[in-house]
């Protein structure tokens, strides 16, 4: 048993494996696709996408062409941000699922609460009726979860207060020294899953001489440190990398960070901050 397939088991029972391939950024076709193949031939079965990253045909394609049974893959894709209406709610999940070329997604996530040109605008009103297009979306069983992803505890709040399905899932940007506590004990309380985008802090942790020196004492990259301490934290990470070493890397979790070393890592801040030394990526 690898960390690859280990999974959690979302509220309606559906398991979704801890561990999933982030495609964020990658938007050139044929390395989206390239990139989710050598996840998938890797082990990897849960892949992580939106209409807005702008590659949901390579990844649809992708998965299509594995040879890997579709009931075994775990695929997320997620409503554009701007989308705040349920009849567009309703007509953007078609497009999305014309051009990802799959019968149903496991998983379907508002994308954010708000527009990206208008981050905090008040949209409770217009999260509310896209959530009523994603509970008749479930309920036609071409989504088998549904939730929302950069949402704040106000956010989810509106959304739960009179929902008939509650989120499943809140896909937050989570890392360590950026752990949003307050969104994953509000969530946890809820029974909504939480999963990471930007574990690595989109390669800025990945120079953090405090995290370098816990890798250094297990042995293992500073990459793997931060994913096996999400995982640690009960969230669910979601790599990305278009480097077939570096998905292979980012897989091999399969070791137990100790409570001190948690704790030291629990304590550290800002460490997105290129005053570690630059940028990955
Ligand atoms: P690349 O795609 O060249 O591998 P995040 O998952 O937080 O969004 O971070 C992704 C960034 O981190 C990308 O720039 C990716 O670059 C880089 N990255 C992913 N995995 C590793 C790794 N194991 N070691 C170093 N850099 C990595």
């Amino acid at each position: 048993m690898t960390v690859l397939q280990d999974a959690f088991t979302l509220s309606n029972g559906l398991p979704m494996p801890k561990v999933g391939f982030g495609t964020w950024q990658i938007t050139d076709s044929a390395e989206a696709y390239d990139a989710t193949a050598a996840a998938l031939a890797c082990g990897y079965r849960h892949i992580d996408t939106a209409r807005v990253y702008g590659n949901e045909d390579s990844v649809g394609r992708a998965v299509r062409d594995s040879g890997i049974p579709r009931s075994e893959i775990f695929v997320t894709s997620k409503l554009p941000a701007e989308i705040k209406d349920h009849d567009e709610a309703l007509a953007s999940f078609e497009v999305t699922m014309a051009t990802i070329g799959l019968d149903h997604l496991d998983c379907y996530l508002i994308h954010a609460p708000w527009p990206w040109h208008d981050i905090g605008r008040d949209c409770a009103a217009g999260n509310k009726a896209v959530w009523t297009a994603f509970e008749a979306i479930h309920r036609s069983g071409r989504a088998k979860a549904i939730g929302v992803s950069n949402f704040d505890v106000p956010d989810l709040a509106a959304i739960l207060d009179g929902c008939s399905v509650k989120p499943m899932v809140n896909q937050i940007r989570y890392f360590i020294g950026h752990t949003q506590d307050h969104v994953v004990d509000f969530c946890r309380r809820e029974d909504i899953q939480v999963t990471a985008y930007s574990p690595l802090a989109t390669g800025k942790i990945l120079n953090h001489p405090d995290i370098q020196g816990v890798a250094q004492r297990y042995g293992k990259s500073v990459a793997q440190i931060c994913l096996r301490y999400v995982i640690q934290k009960d969230v669910g990470p979601l790599p990305k990398s278009t480097s077939a070493q570096r998905i292979r890397e980012n897989a091999d979790t399969d070791f137990e960070i100790d409570a001190s070393d948690m704790n030291l890592l629990d304590r550290l801040s800002d460490t997105d901050k290129a005053r570690h030394g630059g940028e990955a990526s």
